[in-house]
């Protein structure tokens, strides 16, 4: 019971990890307050609908949890082939949002855990740009940002998984002395989860084949959501500021 007396605010808990890391962290002994734009199929201490590429939603979110939680884990995302300027909002802007507003919150022992992906393993190729906007912590200002430094369609979900990482190395530093937070990401490299086929028409059927033949097989959503927990516990109480690979050896194979 790792968990055991934590409040945990699971984002993306309708679906995949988030789900799978729901079930496995009340069954370890803590709340769960789930949060997602679509209804979940499973059971939590309390739910609230949110769009966490919006602000404004964001905000009311906000005015609804506890005065006191123990971990925030985001996981909510979308694929790349969802248009660049939602994976901008969802898997970045508004990942930093809610992070910034929790934070407080979360006090001495805390932790924050990120879902990053094998797929930001790039960030050190675009570090200035990833750390200039790092430095931007507004949301309107970092999107203004954006709209004068444009991300392509193409390459966007990976530019944004490099970003999330680059700024969690960032603020993982100030939020441990600030607040006593911790800030780490895993990297899951492919999950059996319902948008694993969005990255494949996202890859294309030619580096698919290629990483199928590194790895032994996907993921499933279970063992990214034990990392998560584990990040969340006091058992990693040590670990700050890290980019966790889930990825079966995946990453390691590129060397
Ligand atoms: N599946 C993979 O192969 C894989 C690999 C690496 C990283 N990831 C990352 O893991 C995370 C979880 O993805 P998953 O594989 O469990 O996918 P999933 O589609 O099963 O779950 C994602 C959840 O996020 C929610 N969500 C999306 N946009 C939202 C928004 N605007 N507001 C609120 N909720 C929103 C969805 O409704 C869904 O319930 C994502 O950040 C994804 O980028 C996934």
């Amino acid at each position: 019971m790792i968990l055991n007396g934590k409040t945990l605010v699971i984002t993306g808990v309708a679906s995949g990890i988030g789900a799978e890391l729901a079930r496995l962290a009340r069954f370890q002994g803590a709340t769960v307050i789930g949060v997602d734009r679509n209804q979940p199929q499973l059971s939590l201490d309390a739910f609230h609908q949110a769009d966490l590429g919006d602000p404004d939603s964001i905000a009311t979110l906000v005015s609804r949890l506890p005065e006191r939680v123990h971990g925030l884990c985001n996981i909510a995302g979308v694929p790349g082939t969802a248009p660049a300027a939602t994976v901008a909002r969802v898997n970045y802007l508004g990942l930093r949002l809610l992070s910034q507003q929790l934070v407080g919150r979360l006090g001495q022992g805390g932790a924050i855990v990120n879902v990053a992906s094998i797929l930001g393993a790039e960030w050190p190729q675009r570090l200035e740009l990833h750390r200039e906007l790092a430095q931007i912590s507004d949301f309107a200002a970092a999107q203004a940002w954006l709209e004068a430094h444009p991300v392509a369609q193409a390459t966007c979900y990976q530019y944004f998984k490099e970003a999330l990482i680059v700024w969690s190395f960032v603020q993982s530093q100030t939020w441990l002395r600030e607040f006593g937070v911790r800030l780490n990401c895993v990297a899951p490299g492919p999950v059996f989860t319902p948008i694993l086929g969005d990255f494949v028409s996202m890859l294309g059927e030619e580096r698919v084949a290629r990483d199928s033949q590194r790895m032994l097989r996907p993921a499933l959503a279970d063992e990214v959501a034990a990392v998560i927990a584990f990040l969340c516990s006091d058992a990693s109480r040590w670990i700050n500021g890290a980019n966790l690979p889930v990825d079966g050896g995946l990453a390691a194979s590129y060397v």
